[in-house]
């Protein structure tokens, strides 16, 4: 039996313990760059005691960005600030990783604290781009562009270059962002993909970029260290992406070398019931665990130390994700072991404060 101050190693990388901090967008890039505030922001969850630190989607192309502030490794001038980050993460001990990502249909948006509207082009919004012609709806009215065989392949490539960026920076761990409606998840659902070329109609074709992209950023991303990919592990629609699907697509995408699936769920859909509680995906995590036989990372609505040690120890998730509850209490890793361990964790915390 695992608990969550163990340590994980996978591959050449040792997670000191079970804890990530999910992927969370700040919204605070100037033109896709990296600057002080994600230093300060993914600094104190490592010196708080993550095991991962996982930054925010961070866009493969400008087009790929949620909001014209959003993280980006589309040129190799965006590698410097990174890799000053990831330095520091892990000088205090976490494994540094990064989730690269393309908004798709989502795409061209303003910040959630400016209306989390469509932005007009007059207003620096752009032409998002997705599988079918087919819009997001609710906030995000306008219909993608659909996209062309060769601008997939385009977006591909995309993705390699930033993967090779990512190795550049100092990153350790990498995830592909396949989930909440974004440009991989719109290929794989059929609500929003409706092509009839090898891109759509069957699972195959829906699966075609998810497993063409994971494979060719696999094949720049070193063999020594971990890849991941987070899923929405169903739509939450009748008719859309489900469960199911998501076990067949993590069994391939663990032949292709992934080493973690990420459980998430939904946001393909503005109109989607989504019952959340607390760890309301960990049932994902637990299911793709046992029938696709990869390690997983459980997320969502995880917020008590007890909650979080039972699903490791029960063997329902091999690493739980916070999000939220890490914007309320960075240093949650080290609350967690205080009250489950006492002062037993202090050597996975800076020498600084080991008195804990
Ligand atoms: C501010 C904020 C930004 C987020 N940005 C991302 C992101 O960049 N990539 C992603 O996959 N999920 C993102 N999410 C979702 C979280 O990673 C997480 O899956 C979700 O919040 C559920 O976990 P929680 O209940 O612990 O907050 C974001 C969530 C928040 C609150």
């Amino acid at each position: 039996m695992s608990t969550l101050f163990d340590p994980f190693t996978v591959r050449n990388v040792t997670f000191r313990n079970r804890i990530g901090i999910s992927p969370m967008c700040q919204y605070s890039s100037q033109d896709g760059f990296a600057n002080d505030w994600h230093l300060v922001h993914l600094g104190a969850f490592a010196t708080g005691g993550a095991g991962l630190v996982i930054a925010e989607a961070t866009a493969v192309e400008p087009r790929g960005r949620i909001t014209p502030f959003c993280a980006g490794l589309w040129e190799d001038a965006q590698i410097g600030p990174l890799l000053r980050i990831t330095q520091f993460l892990k000088q205090h001990g976490a494994v540094a990783g990064i989730q690269l990502a393309h908004a798709g249909r989502k795409a061209g948006a303003s910040r959630p604290w400016e209306g989390d509207r469509l932005l007009g082009e007059e207003e620096g919004g752009w032409e998002p781009w997705g599988p079918s012609a087919i819009a997001f709806g609710d906030n995000l009215p306008r219909a993608p562009h659909e996209m062309t065989v060769q601008e997939i392949h385009g977006v591909t490539a995309r993705f390699v270059e930033a993967t090779r960026r990512a190795v550049a920076a100092g990153f350790e761990f990498v995830e592909l962002h396949a989930a909440h409606g974004y440009l991989a998840h719109s290929f794989l659902s059929p609500l929003s993909n409706h092509r009839a070329d090898e891109y759509g109609g069957s699972f195959e074709n829906r699966t075609r970029f998810t497993l063409e992209t994971f494979r060719a950023m696999r094949q720049v991303w070193p063999e020594n260290l971990p890849m991941a990919v987070r899923l929405s592990c169903t739509d939450w629609v009748e008719g859309g992406w489900a469960i199911e699907d998501s076990v067949e697509l993590s069994k391939r995408l663990k032949a292709e070398g992934a080493d973690f699936i990420d459980c998430s769920s939904g946001a393909i859909v503005p109109d989607a019931k989504i019952p959340f509680a607390p760890g309301f995906q960990v049932p994902f995590a637990e299911r793709i665990r046992k029938e696709a036989g990869i390690a997983t990372m459980a997320v969502g609505g995880i917020t008590d130390p007890r909650m979080a040690a039972e699903i490791i120890a029960e063997g329902r998730a091999d690493i739980v994700l916070i999000a939220r509850e890490s914007l309320r209490d960075p240093h949650w890793p080290a609350r967690a072991a205080h009250e489950l361990l006492g002062s037993r964790f202090s050597s996975q915390l800076p020498v600084q404060y080991c008195m804990v």
